[in-house]
């Protein structure tokens, strides 16, 4: 009877799988503060990539990491960076698989902040030029889909502009819409690097407050009025209101990011035995989608196809 008037139902085919690159040969290293999340080298993507081929996911959102970061992050729109050379890879090996490229430029900057830095100034304007090449750049390499996470005002607009003169007519926008600056992405910044650059410095004056929800509203409104395909909250669970708020105003696809906090979160209590793991994950996946999203990032993605496969009935 519980089956027959449920609302909600998970799929597989919901979730998408974050990875990291890291450049180098025969890197398979954890992240500390992330268990069972892992840097990989290309030479040994090979570890993960089968089991998002047949998991039946919809596809992974790739990060690059650099050996080389730099004031303007020249590694993020090399043709020949780690990024674009996981993305030929994948393409070539993989040729089914949907690849999502994040496109930020805080895991090639020196500084760790997703813009060009002047002083203790960001310089919204002076970024898009550059998230423009590193958007063509990826496409070119053959990403599918890209996903701008700088937060810069204007990007999805100038983006899609250059996509189109270039030629990636279809590529498709993930628009990282409503970004809080929140600090459940702290193991993500470790597993790129980014959080010692960054320092005491903060994000906040281009991601949103926590305390806005209409000001997410607003950004949504913008990304798409832009070019963007479809829309992104960040972080997942705590954010919640604003998935529902921005599916009942817009209609539009509707992802939500169940960031890297709120897995370490789960992973840590878990291994303390404080919680259930599995309930508790797919507990909170279906939340995502009753809220409203469409699909989920989730470094659980793998976690929860299986369980699926196994029968798990929410
Ligand atoms: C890059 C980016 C971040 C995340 C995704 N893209 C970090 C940040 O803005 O500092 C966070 C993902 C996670 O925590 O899992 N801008």
């Amino acid at each position: 009877m519980r089956r027959m008037v449920c609302e909600t139902r998970l799929n597989a085919a919901d979730f998408i799988y974050p990875i990291f690159v890291a450049e180098g040969n025969n890197i398979m290293k954890p992240v500390d503060s992330m268990p069972t999340v892992y840097q990989y080298s290309i030479d040994n993507l090979d570890q993960i990539l089968p089991q998002i081929a047949d998991s039946g996911i919809s596809g992974l959102l790739i990060f690059g990491i650099p050996e080389k970061k730099d004031e303007l992050a020249t590694e993020a729109y090399n043709d020949k960076g780690v990024t674009q050379q996981a993305i030929r890879y994948i393409k070539e090996h993989y040729p089914d698989m949907l690849v999502i490229a994040d496109v930020c430029l805080c895991e090639y900057t020196s500084h760790g902040h997703c813009g060009v830095v002047k002083g203790d100034k960001i310089l919204n304007d002076s970024t898009l030029p550059l998230l423009c090449k590193m958007a063509v750049s990826l496409a070119k390499a053959g990403a599918d889909i890209i996903a701008p996470s700088d937060m810069m005002d204007g990007r999805i607009g100038v983006i899609r502009k250059m996509l189109e003169e270039e030629g990636f007519i279809h590529t498709r926008i993930m628009a990282y819409s409503a970004k809080y600056a929140s600090a459940f992405y702290g193991p993500f910044r470790d597993a790129v690097g980014s959080s010692g650059n960054l320092g005491k410095s903060t994000k906040a004056v281009y991601q949103q407050d926590p305390a806005n929800s209409d000001e997410a509203l607003w950004e949504v409104g913008l990304d798409l009025a832009e070019g963007a395909d479809m829309v992104m909250v960040k972080p997942g669970m705590p954010y919640l209101d604003v998935v529902r708020r921005v599916k009942d105003e817009f209609k539009a696809p509707t992802f939500v990011y169940h960031v890297s906090g709120e897995y370490a979160m789960i992973k840590c209590a878990a291994a303390a035995g404080c919680i259930d793991e599995k309930k508790i994950t797919m507990e909170s996946m279906i939340c995502c989608k009753r809220a409203g999203a469409d699909g989920i990032l989730t470094y659980c993605a793998l976690d929860v196809a299986r369980w699926l496969k196994e029968g798990y009935n929410y």
